[in-house]
């Protein structure tokens, strides 16, 4: 995946115009929107083909799929049928769940990324005890694509340790979770972020601050 400028927007917003009002300004700068639960339920999946189709963007869908391996492949399935290019999938569920979901977006021609570790405080009791085993499952998979905190950059640094130069790891927590954008970039190769961009008076200038920073 190829993201313009190292930024994906986390577009949280659950109102049309606010949506499309944010791409406005953004998108001349970005190529990767991860549109998660918030949008979607509120606007409903086809708001996924709408912006790929408004704003010509790639769609990462953040449904960190965590499920059973039948019910993982009917989610990814259906998510990827929606318009999306790829979508975030658990990895504490397991092997059998994750090849489910690999196996389901590579029958599209797609892909998954692999959520090995959360960058909230909350995901440092049950996650962070797991993740590097869950960032070595992915590389056994094959699994390419991951995501890893940018609020922990030691966790980050690690989990790059684990899955290698050649894999393309994104991260979540820039911004209003306190990651900053260039130590987050020494280790990933592209950041999520939504709040500090959407939530800001001028969306455009802050993401033009945060790309003049790399
Ligand atoms: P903010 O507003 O904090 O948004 O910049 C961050 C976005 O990323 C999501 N998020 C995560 N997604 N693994 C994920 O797959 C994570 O560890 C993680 N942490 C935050 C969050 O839901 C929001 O969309």
């Amino acid at each position: 995946m190829k993201v313009k400028n190292q930024i994906i927007l986390a577009l949280d917003v659950e109102d049309k115009d606010e949506a499309y009002k944010i791409l406005d300004q953004t998108t001349p700068y970005l190529n990767t929107i991860k549109i998660g639960y918030p949008i979607t339920l509120a606007l409903g999946p086809q708001i996924i083909q709408q912006i790929k189709d408004d704003y010509n963007v790639q769609i990462i869908a953040d449904f960190k799929v965590a499920d059973i391996d039948a019910t993982n492949e009917k989610i990814v399935n259906t998510t990827l049928n929606w318009g999306a290019d790829s979508i975030i999938v658990h990895g504490f569920t397991g092997d059998d769940s994750v090849l489910a979901a690999k196996n389901m977006a590579e029958k599209n021609n797609k892909e998954i990324f692999l959520l090995t570790e959360m960058s909230h405080p909350g995901a440092d009791r049950f996650l962070k005890p797991v993740a590097e085993e869950i960032a070595q499952m992915g590389v056994d998979m094959g699994i390419k694509n991951y995501v890893a905190p940018a609020t922990k950059t030691d966790r980050l640094a690690k989990i790059r340790e684990i899955v290698g130069d050649e894999a393309f790891i994104i991260s979540p927590g820039v911004g209003v979770q306190g990651g900053k954008i260039q130590d987050t970039l020494k280790y990933a190769d592209a950041a999520i972020i939504g709040r500090s961009i959407y939530n800001s008076d001028n969306p455009q200038q802050t993401l033009e601050d945060l790309i003049n920073m790399i």
